[in-house]
């Protein structure tokens, strides 16, 4: 989709669709009030049939709106002014898109900048339309034979606002939107794509792929016998159960200064947990396709940033493998050596995202990173604590952790903190090996606890998105969380903001 910046006259434009936001209790915005002024109250008319109150949801298509050149005009309701959100500007926009490409309108005028949710800015405020409406427009069908696309979707989107608002912060909110938008994009085809399609080798051919594209981007992966040789017996040890070769995907984008210390992100990679020997139900077991999700994130906020050519050195670790039940698969009681030098007791094969992760953190120490953040789908107990909606948030610095939660809110892709005190840290004792890889309770917690011992000399925060990175049921699928967040925490670092 194509987003445009420019201050027309509402009235003026000749276009398919003019799209007009109404607060509750029929409350006009400003372009509305001058489309309606053009129109010579036809608004207010229509307004008195009671058909649209302004409520959230509400939508009405009108047509032959007299005095306008636009073929048709969309009301789309907001809600209670005093209760408008950026979350409800975003789920407008989600409504527009749909109701636009119902309309086949392929083109469209939005109107929604006039009024701003609370603590929005103009250049917040036009980066969610950007990446909700990208959103919206997204869909997984390429391994359909026949997909229901809609005939003529939205293309073109013009964001339009008058007078207080100068063009350069929409033009770089709307270049910052689309790379945020291409990196979830990116991030929820990977992420969807089963099992089968998506293998630790497709993995790091797609961060090759992507070295293709930007330049600036370095790619290698380690293979086995590389793993092998340091010493990851951690992660290679999950990936004993599979026929598919591991691959640790190394992606370095050096785009700040030589004395920069790098930002390390590094994403779960599992291309499908099966549980290993301590095998999942098979209630829902498809969704662990979606188990490489913080890899996918990874590689899609390494997009972003490419795109933007921020100033940063930025640096992407995925360790990649699956967690499959086989003859050779790691067994529970089995001890194993990680790079790091500790012994792990596997008391539970499925615990297997903290067996590669803390190898992959150790390798991260050779970076000497001003900071490393992991994501991964690690606990279905940060399910439990947080459903969909937040991220957990756990780390041993508190200013990082405070960053990426002010990150989180910012970009409307939200993160809670959980604790990490040291009274967890026992559940972790092992009688055989010098940790045991599960707690007995707080799930989520004991997972970091996990990692923790793994990241002492580092800045280190870790980002449980098993609740955030896909949605279950009718809207079953990814949803490229956390690359807003981390795009956003990494812009944040880059310049001061509008
Ligand atoms: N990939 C799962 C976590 C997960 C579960 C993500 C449900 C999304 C939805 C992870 O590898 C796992 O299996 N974790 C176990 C840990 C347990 C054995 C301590 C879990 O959460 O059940
Ligand atoms: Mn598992
Ligand atoms: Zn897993």
């Amino acid at each position: 989709m194509e987003f445009r910046s420019k201050s027309t006259h509402p009235a003026k434009y000749r276009g398919a669709c003019l799209v007009l936001g109404l607060f509750e209790k029929k409350h006009l915005g400003e372009s509305a009030q001058r489309v309606d002024k053009a129109s010579n109250g036809f608004l207010s008319e229509v307004l008195k049939t009671g058909d649209i109150l302004g409520e959230e949801g509400q939508t009405l298509m009108l047509y032959q709106v007299p005095g306008i050149e636009s073929e048709r005009v969309l009301l789309v309701g907001l809600g209670k002014r005093k209760e408008y959100t950026a979350a409800k500007l975003c789920k407008a926009v989600t409504t527009m898109v749909k109701q636009l490409n119902q309309a086949q309108a392929g083109d469209a005028y939005c109107a929604f900048l006039d009024e701003l949710p609370e603590a929005t800015s103009v250049y917040q405020a036009t980066r969610h339309i950007v990446t909700a409406a990208a959103a919206a427009a997204y869909r997984f069908d390429t391994l359909k034979s026949d997909p229901k696309a809609p005939k003529k979707p939205l293309k073109r989107l013009l964001l339009s606002s008058d007078k207080s608002i100068q063009g350069e912060s929409l033009e770089q909110a709307i270049r910052h939107g689309m790379a945020i938008a291409a990196g979830v994009r990116l991030t929820r085809d990977l992420a969807n794509l089963p099992g089968n399609l998506c293998t630790p080798s497709y993995l790091a051919e797609q961060a090759q792929v992507l070295a293709s594209q930007f330049p600036a981007l370095q790619v290698e992966s380690l293979d086995e016998a590389a793993m092998e040789s340091l010493g990851m017996g951690a992660l290679l040890s999950v990936a004993r159960g599979s026929r598919q070769p591991p691959q640790l995907i190394v992606m370095k984008y050096l785009g700040g200064g030589e004395g920069q210390k790098p930002v390390v992100l590094v994403g779960k990679g599992i291309t499908f947990d099966a549980g290993g020997i301590s095998i999942k139900p098979h209630d829902k077991m498809d969704e662990m396709k979606f188990d490489m999700s913080g890899g996918a994130s990874v590689i899609g906020t390494l997009r972003a940033c490419l795109e933007l050519a921020l100033p940063i050195n930025l640096i992407g670790v995925v360790p990649a493998c699956e967690n499959l039940p086989d003859g050779n698969a790691n067994k529970p009681g089995d001890i194993v050596k990680s790079l790091a030098g500790l012994t792990i007791e596997v008391l539970n094969t499925d615990a297997e995202g903290r067996l590669i992760l803390c190898d992959a953190l150790t390798y991260c120490e050779r970076f000497e990173p001003e900071l490393v953040i992991d994501i991964a789908t690690l606990t279905g107990a940060c399910v439990t604590a947080l459903g969909h909606h937040a991220s957990g948030l756990l780390g041993n610095d508190p200013g990082l952790i405070q960053a990426l939660l002010a990150a989180g809110e910012r970009s409307g892709d939200r993160a809670w903190q959980l604790p990490l005190w040291e009274d967890y840290q026992s559940q972790l004792d092992s009688n055989f090996a010098d940790i045991a890889n599960i707690g007995t309770d707080a799930g989520a917690i004991t997972a970091a606890c996990f990692l923790s011992r793994f990241t002492k000399t580092l800045t280190w925060a870790h980002l449980d998105i098993a609740g955030t990175a896909w949605l279950g049921g009718k809207e079953k699928g990814a949803t490229g969380r956390p690359v807003p967040l981390l795009v956003e925490f990494l812009l944040s670092r880059c310049q001061p903001k509008d």
